[in-house]
């Protein structure tokens, strides 16, 4: 008989996805679902990365640029940081693996929160390591209690912030004092996927921190305000001492060359960046503003996303929803059974997740 490599493996559960529209609409015979599910762009791609996606399309027969050069470049005079300190990934998920692979020693654990990004889960029991969790308050990270699971066996942080799915960030002051008391060989993972969407004053500038703490990483992405998410590219911003090791371990051509096309593209658009973020912003207002109508509650969030209650169960709303072909993603997974996850849509899906919640209730 066939046996993975690790006990470990046979007992994952595979990450589960929100529902392709196509799908909906097959099972159900509907049409014009809507898909609120997975904290993607409403608007489609960056235009300017369109045109440039088109245009790289030509040099396919190629293997891409490994080193990412002219991507790589170009973020670096973006974020301000050398073109040594930026690795990138297939997705940021590749990163959050390449780290586990990378700085995650035989036997050894890693720490976050629960109700947290359920891929360092798997990671981790992939690899073959142990994630230990601590619990939410206030539905956001508790650095403190993440502090006092940290042992000898402690290699890797993982802190999401802002949070998927509740939306909460840390601010900058707590996740100080947290590294300030923090053994220096652990690395702290900040996964920032949603940074671009942060308005609060207090989130952190992980990329500034980086000076002072060797043993921080900041994880980025093109898959969210950037709308890219198809094509798979992020990013990781580290010391060089950190992005060396990664660099030995990654696939060399992880990165296609379409995709480097498209992010160098739409890094510089910002029109298309700064209609996202409005829309972001009222998109929220609206949903807040809906939901308080209806007597649910939300919390708060930094996010393209909000995490809210629907009485009597998230999976019976869930699949009602579905019915009105209204695609939220299910809570059950992130121990949160009563809570719904919706992303901010455009104006119009937003206006149909609120009528179709008042329709059920
Ligand atoms: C917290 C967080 N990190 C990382 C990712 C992965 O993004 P990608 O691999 O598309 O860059 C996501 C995507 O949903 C996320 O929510």
């Amino acid at each position: 008989m066939i046996k993975p490599a690790r006990k470990e493996i046979e007992s994952l559960t595979p990450y589960v996805p929100g529902k392709p529209i196509e799908e909906l609409e097959r099972e159900l015979g509907i049409r014009k679902a809507i898909k609120l599910a997975s904290n993607e762009n409403p608007f489609g791609p960056s235009p300017r990365a369109r045109r440039a996606l088109a245009r790289s399309l030509a040099g396919i027969n190629r293997y891409p640029d490994g080193s990412c050069f002219i991507l790589k470049r170009a973020l670096s005079a973006a974020l301000r940081v050398p073109e040594d300190w930026i690795v990138f990934g297939n997705g940021s998920n590749e990163i959050i693996e390449l780290l586990v692979r990378t700085f995650l020693k035989p036997g050894s654990e890693a720490v976050t929160s629960e109700s947290t990004f359920l891929v360092y889960d798997l990671v981790v029991q992939a690899a073959g390591g142990k994630l230990r969790k601590a619990p939410l308050k206030n539905f956001t990270y508790d650095l403190p209690a993440l502090r006092s699971l940290v042992t000898r066996k402690t290699s890797l942080v993982f802190i999401a912030n802002p949070n998927n799915p509740t939306g909460t960030i840390v601010r900058e002051q707590e996740l100080v004092r947290f590294l300030r008391g923090l053994p220096k060989n652990i690395l702290v993972v900040m996964d920032e996927a949603y940074a671009e969407f942060a308005t609060d004053r207090a989130y952190p500038r992980s990329l500034k921190l980086l000076s002072r703490f060797p043993n921080l990483v900041a994880l980025r992405t093109f898959s969210k305000v950037y709308g890219l998410a198809g094509l798979r590219i992020g990013y990781g911003v580290a010391r060089p001492e950190v992005t060396d090791f990664l660099n030995r371990v990654r696939q060399p051509f992880n990165v296609s060359s379409v995709a480097q096309a498209a992010a160098g593209a739409a890094l510089t658009d910002t029109p298309f960046l700064k209609k996202t973020t409005a829309n972001n912003r009222r998109g929220l207002q609206f949903l807040y503003r809906g939901f308080k109508r209806l007597g649910l509650r939300y919390v708060p969030t930094q996010a393209n996303f909000v995490l809210f209650e629907v009485p009597g169960g998230g999976d019976k709303y869930y699949q009602l929803l579905l019915r009105e072909g209204v695609i939220v993603r299910p809570m059950g997974g992130y121990r949160l059974p009563d809570w719904l996850r919706a992303t901010v849509g455009l104006p119009r899906e937003n206006a149909r997740l609120i009528q179709a919640l008042k329709k059920i209730l």
